[in-house]
């Protein structure tokens, strides 16, 4: 009988498969009781607190829908207008928070500060994405791959691009528990950092998971059932660092060519938001810089029959609420 009440969710390494599969099946579940206007309305009058350091607008709004549909109130913290961080600390917020809360959401840089903020919270604290992890996020990319294969295990899954931050890590941590076989594709200094890698071998060998890193995209690609990217530079990074990137990376851009290696019922998938077209501010100013007209991925991946990005979307809310659900 798993019991996850008063627990935190600030990174998939804390959490066992089982575990896991609880809240992706609890998502499921919530999904379908949803869409069938039942409503689950199991923590009414209870109040979470939104704290956003970076912009958001799936992890924001899946967090409100979902409380809401539990029947409980939702505050959203911005921190230029809050106290947070100048005037007061992530532990004195924290004892703030947590007497006046029932639940706490974070956002924000290192995975040092989340973490803190659970260790002096005396309710559940939940990460909606750090430089390192992104959780939340593999709940939903999870609950769409089972939604469109049926199971997890055994799935050959390629992760294209930066695999050495939020999305990469997380995504190498949730395939090596749930025993998807997981490729990172990228030139070798964006493979995710050894200590970690080492520790997920581990899981993978108890999972039945292979863990592979390979340079060569054609390689990678070969059989792939699930080909994952990310954008090329994350929030927070400096913007120096766009060319660099885009030297590195185009090689691994999600394209035609890319998922014409892998298997024809292949999916592609992106945690968004996505460089796909120039219909960005930021999409447009380094379009134009670096001539192109599209990053990671291009327009006629993401808009092709095999894009699955709305659903992992859609999916946000359902798992987020699966996790407050089941933590409150
Ligand atoms: N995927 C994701 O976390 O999106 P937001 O940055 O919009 O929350
Ligand atoms: N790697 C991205 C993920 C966005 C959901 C970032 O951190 O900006």
């Amino acid at each position: 009988m798993i019991n996850l009440k008063g627990r935190d969710f600030l990174k998939l390494l804390d959490y066992s498969p089982e575990e896991i599969s609880y809240l992706i099946d609890l998502a499921s579940k919530l999904k379908q009781q949803k869409k069938k206007g039942k409503k689950h309305q199991i923590h009414k009058g209870k109040n979470v607190a939104l704290i956003f350091e970076k912009t958001s607008t799936r992890t924001r709004c899946a967090f409100e829908v979902a409380a809401y549909d539990l029947g409980m109130n939702a505050t959203y913290l911005d921190p230029t207008a809050s106290q947070i961080g100048k005037k007061e600390s992530i532990a004195d917020t924290a004892r703030v928070l947590s007497g006046m809360y029932d639940g706490i959401e974070y956002r924000g840089f290192g995975q040092e500060i989340v973490e803190e903020l659970a260790k002096y919270s005396k309710v559940p604290v939940w990460n909606g994405l750090t430089n390192e992890f992104h959780p939340t996020q593999i709940l939903a990319d999870f609950l769409t791959i089972k939604e469109k294969f049926g199971y997890l295990k055994g799935i050959n899954f390629v992760y294209m691009g930066d695999a050495r931050y939020n999305m990469g890590n997380s995504l190498l941590v949730g395939c090596a528990k749930m025993g998807l076989n997981f490729t990172a594709c990228a030139p070798e200094k964006y493979f995710p950092d050894k200590a970690l890698i080492d520790e997920c071998q581990k899981l993978a060998e108890q999972s039945g998971a292979t863990l592979k890193f390979e340079t060569d995209v054609e390689k990678a690609l070969k059989g792939a059932d699930v080909i994952y990217t990310d954008v090329w530079v994350s929030m927070g990074e400096p913007i120096e660092v766009w060319e660099e990137r885009i030297n590195d990376l185009s090689p691994y851009q999600v394209n035609a060519k890319a998922m014409s290696y892998a298997k024809p019922t292949a999916i592609f998938m992106h945690c968004l938001p996505s460089f796909h077209d120039l219909k960005t501010v930021v999409g447009k100013e380094m379009g134009a810089k670096f001539n192109r007209d599209a990053m990671e991925v291009t327009d006629e991946v993401f808009e092709s029959s095999q894009s699955v990005v709305f659903d992992e979307a859609e999916n946000r809310m359902h798992t987020i609420k699966a996790v407050m659900c089941a933590t409150l």
